[in-house]
């Protein structure tokens, strides 16, 4: 490292504007050691691997926010009767995510290639079986599941490449064992479970540690209590992230996440940039 790289840096432990540069220099290393893995992993892989890259989206005016807002607001018009206005499935498994977010995840998961996704909040289990498709493209990689409700009436999917645990995604006989067994691998983590501020605040803490550099952690429904949706709700997932984006500056939030406009997950997509 240059004379002036070394000056930046020691400089970045004292200066908030000079730390947020070397954050950005490590983001960068990060993502060319990824690409490296990633070109190393390809080898291995039956499908091939594009190299494409995400682009920014340009900001809405007011308008067309109105336009994406009103789009929202008829996309959950009925949940507010219990029912959600459109049912999701993937191979016949039914999953309470948007399309448009899949999409995401994929393209999220073949760029970062993790080793394992842990995934707070299974329900019927049809993200984690999406998420196990992914990874049999990709000939590796594994799901953890976990949620509080075991009811066999969920009928969930049965797939070798995921595991369900039993338990709240904030206890810590959950939470140790599963952090033990993922230790040194590539982890994605998604936050789906209990959506309460405090709940996913919790989850935020316990688990950003496992997520490495240039990784990702997931933060789902932050688009309720008014953000534009559920006005009623009361403080949930954004809540959440917008108090541990203040207390964790290591991880960002990816607008580039949000270019299809529509999300269940505004300023959920959060990235580590550095350690
Ligand atoms: C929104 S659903 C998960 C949806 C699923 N990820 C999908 O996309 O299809 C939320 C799930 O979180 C579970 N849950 C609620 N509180 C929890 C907790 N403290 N720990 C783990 N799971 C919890 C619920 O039982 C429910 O099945």
């Amino acid at each position: 490292m240059s004379a002036f790289g070394r000056l930046v840096r020691s400089l970045g432990q004292v200066v908030p504007a000079f730390r947020r540069h070397y954050q950005l220099i490590d983001a960068l290393i990060a993502e060319r050691d990824a690409l490296a893995q990633q070109v190393a992993l390809q080898r291995t892989s039956g499908m091939p691997i594009g190299d494409f890259r995400v682009p920014s989206p340009a900001p809405l005016t007011r308008p067309e926010q109105g336009v994406v807002d009103a789009f929202h607001h008829l996309y959950y018009s009925s949940w507010q009767q219990g029912q959600p206005t459109i049912d999701v499935s993937w191979f016949g498994w039914r999953t309470l995510k948007c399309p448009l977010d899949l999409w995401i995840y994929q393209e999220l998961i073949v760029a970062d290639r993790p080793d394992v996704i842990i995934e707070c909040g299974t329900r019927y289990g049809g993200s984690a079986a999406y998420l196990a498709s992914l990874f049999d493209l990709l000939g590796e990689g594994r799901v953890i599941s976990i949620d509080i409700d075991t009811d066999p009436a969920l009928n969930r999917p049965q797939h070798p490449r995921v595991t369900y645990v039993a338990g709240s995604s904030i206890a810590p006989e959950v939470v140790e064992p599963i952090k033990a067994e993922v230790a040194g691998k590539r982890v994605m983590v998604i936050l789906d479970s209990d959506h309460s501020e405090a709940h996913v605040l919790a989850e935020l803490r316990v688990w950003n540690s496992v997520v490495p550099i240039g990784g990702w952690l997931i933060v789902e429904d932050t688009n309720v209590n008014g953000h534009p949706t559920h006005p009623g709700h009361g403080p949930g997932p954004m809540e959440a992230v917008e108090r541990f984006l203040s207390e964790q500056p290591a991880f960002v939030a990816d607008p580039a996440c949000e270019r299809f406009r529509m999300t269940l997950n505004p300023r959920g997509y959060l990235r580590r940039i550095a350690a």
